[in-house]
């Protein structure tokens, strides 16, 4: 007999208006990313009406200047172009308020003008905190937020937080940042964004494995020899990065929270139900089962970190790593990581799952790939060709969205050869349409109170945890572990190719 259904673990509710209000809202991602997916929401009628948005940063601003920054480079980056009748009907809803973040009358005032919105402009009173300022700014705004009664919603209303990245920097700043964040919302009020999982084809990983009863059988050490993940960026330190960059590493910024973020999805336990905290139980239970590679010993055996020394990307010259605008010379920071992951479970022990990424590699692709064991040879290992390679599942993350499954095939023609063949899925044909951005998404989860795509606190602990070890031994100054290189525009360090020739195993060509 099926399961009865359950609606309110399929279909979440429907978003309600409310006010969003951004702190930090003169800086790239409100500009790049936030206000064109509330513009694109606008446009697909997703987009609640009355929803108001507030930027609150520091600048001296107008509601109109600050529209107008927003609208110039809405029409640069907005994935569908730019209408003007749909920013029309966004525009008056956007509203600037200058205020330092730590200043208590700046809050109190924006208190008012919450309350004055509700009053005055049929808004419900409802209140999405968006903290997208510098990191250093997190615990402030939070307790200003407390301190102005902001956090408390009103009866019969709702009023909750979304946290940018970065999370805290190791474990013990995480954990405090999580204290003060629960020490002001309720934690299923809490949204700890990774826009990783926004992303149309990591969400479309549970459906993969959980709606085609194909795979799951076969997802397991007695079937699958390796997975690999490789999130590759054809980007260095432009636009000031360095200055973020230099002090965090690809480990910091990408690994601990997009990486293992899809790690967990592949690995992850089928969850009981689609519920936000069913799916983060399973997840976080992955996390907690990798193996910690605590000493310098393990994580030199494991793992390799690198920078990127001057050379060519998409034809045009680049500097090295330690030459980049706001990088020290001496830099000891990593542009690259590959790491071998274990995951000690039963369902996985003895299964490596490689990570690697790196900016300045030869192009911008995110790639998962299953790679199945091979056949036993018994039939067609004394043909000439052999039998060339196992099959490959590969989920492209971005671009060219889609999944193919390499399989051997035999060669047409009268003698018998064998040669690997491709099925391919690819979104953009299959759906005609272009997805939508993770904010998209993202932000209407949100609205629609729907945690289900945010890291839960014990996730992002866990991952840090793992983080931490390697960070350690990579910094112990007695004998700090060396930092490869690699020319800028190549697929990294040859200590990288290596660490799998270790295993018999080689990267993926993307
Ligand atoms: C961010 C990192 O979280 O993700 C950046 O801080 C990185 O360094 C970016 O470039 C990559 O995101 P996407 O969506 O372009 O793959």
């Amino acid at each position: 007999m099926s399961n009865p259904f359950r609606e309110d673990l399929v279909s979440r509710t429907r978003p309600e208006a409310c006010t969003v209000v951004i702190f930090g809202a003169t800086g790239d991602l409100t500009h790049r990313k936030l206000v064109p997916a509330l513009y694109n929401l606008a446009l697909d009628g997703e987009l609640p009406p009355g929803v108001k948005i507030i930027g609150f940063a520091r600048r001296e601003k107008t509601d109109a200047e600050f529209r107008a920054g927003l609208e110039e480079l809405n029409r640069k980056v907005s994935r569908t172009g730019h209408d003007d009748a749909v920013w029309s009907s966004i525009a008056p809803n956007i509203h600037y308020h200058q205020s330092e973040f730590t200043d208590a009358d700046g809050y109190a005032r924006l208190a008012a003008t919450l309350d004055a919105i509700d009053r005055d402009r049929g808004g419900k009173g409802n209140r999405l905190f968006y903290i997208a300022s510098a990191p250093e700014f997190f615990d402030d705004i939070l307790t200003q937020l407390k301190d102005a009664g902001l956090n408390e919603a009103k009866e019969g209303c709702w009023a909750r937080v979304i946290v940018e990245k970065p999370f805290g920097t190791d474990l013990a700043t995480a954990q405090r940042l999580n204290r003060v964040v629960n020490q002001t919302f309720k934690e299923k009020d809490t949204y700890r964004i990774d826009h990783y999982l926004g992303k149309e084809t990591a969400q479309n990983l549970m459906v993969l494995r959980f709606a085609n009863a194909i795979f799951e059988p076969l997802w397991n050490s007695r079937y699958i020899e390796q997975v690999q993940i490789t999130c590759s960026e054809n980007l260095g330190m432009e636009g000031g990065r360095g200055g973020y960059y230099d002090k965090s590493g690809a480990l910091r910024d990408m690994v601990q929270n997009h990486l293992l973020q899809l790690l967990s999805l592949v690995a992850m336990e089928p969850p009981t139900d689609l519920s936000a905290d069913g799916v983060r139980d399973e997840k976080v239970k992955v996390i907690r089962s990798m193996r910690k590679w605590d000493t310098p010993e393990k994580v030199a055996q494991n793992v390799v970190r690198a920078q990127y020394t001057k050379g060519s990307v998409s034809g045009k010259s680049v500097p090295g790593y330690r030459e980049e605008d706001r990088v020290d010379p001496e830099s000891m920071t990593e542009s690259y990581v590959a790491l071998r992951i274990m995951i000690d479970t039963w369902r996985w022990s003895g299964v490596p799952f490689y990570i690697r990424v790196g900016k300045q590699l030869p192009k911008k692709a995110t790639e998962i790939s299953v790679h199945f064991k091979s056949p036993p040879g018994v039939l067609f290992n004394a043909l000439p060709t052999g039998v060339p390679g196992g099959n490959v599942l590969a989920i492209r993350i971005q671009p060219d969205e889609g999944i193919s499954l390499r399989m051997v095939s035999k060669i047409p023609g009268t003698s018998l050869r064998l040669e690997p063949v491709k099925m391919d899925f690819q979104y953009s044909t299959s759906f005609g349409k272009p997805s939508p951005e993770a904010y998209e998404r993202l932000l209407l989860d949100a609205i629609a109170g729907d945690a289900t795509l945010f890291a839960r606190r014990d996730e992002v602990e866990e991952a840090w945890k793992f983080i931490d070890c390697i960070e350690q031994a990579w910094h112990q100054a007695a004998s700090p572990l060396p930092m490869a290189e690699y020319v800028a525009g190549t697929w990294g360090p040859k200590e990288a190719d290596d660490l799998l020739h270790e295993d018999g195993n080689t990267w993926r060509r993307l």
